[in-house]
């Protein structure tokens, strides 16, 4: 028997994370060349374990390869890690996801639309 279970909270907002890899036969650099998967995967993680209001969604290139791993909170802060994928830049992002969650808790109710006639 479960006792301790409460549901996750739905999701109210997404975290997108590029992880576009590239061949490189263009010498670029991309965000899945510099371990924004394992990124990811550490956010989703960080986010179940602390029960915020957020999911991690996984997408394309952003266009701004040159300064990723990129991320981008929805509503919120469009963050470059520059290619440091370090324990700050993750706490960083965490501080960004906490802030936004906060800001969303605050926020009134959307209001139920009317019957129709
Ligand atoms: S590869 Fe991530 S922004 Fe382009």
């Amino acid at each position: 028997m479960i006792e301790d279970w409460t549901p996750v909270p739905k999701p109210l907002f997404t975290v997108r994370v590029c992880i576009n890899k590239r061949l490189n036969t263009d010498k670029l650099p991309s965000c899945g060349g510099h371990g924004s998967r394992g990124v990811a995967d550490l956010l989703e993680r960080m986010i179940m374990a602390e029960r915020l209001p957020a999911s991690v969604t996984r997408g394309p290139c952003m266009n701004n390869c040159l300064h990723g791993p990129t991320i981008k909170i929805q509503g919120g802060a469009f963050l470059s890690l520059e290619g440091d994928i370090g324990p700050d830049q993750i706490e960083k992002v965490m501080a960004e996801i906490r802030a936004e969650s906060e800001r969303r808790k605050s926020m009134p109710p959307v209001p139920a639309k009317p019957p129709l006639p």
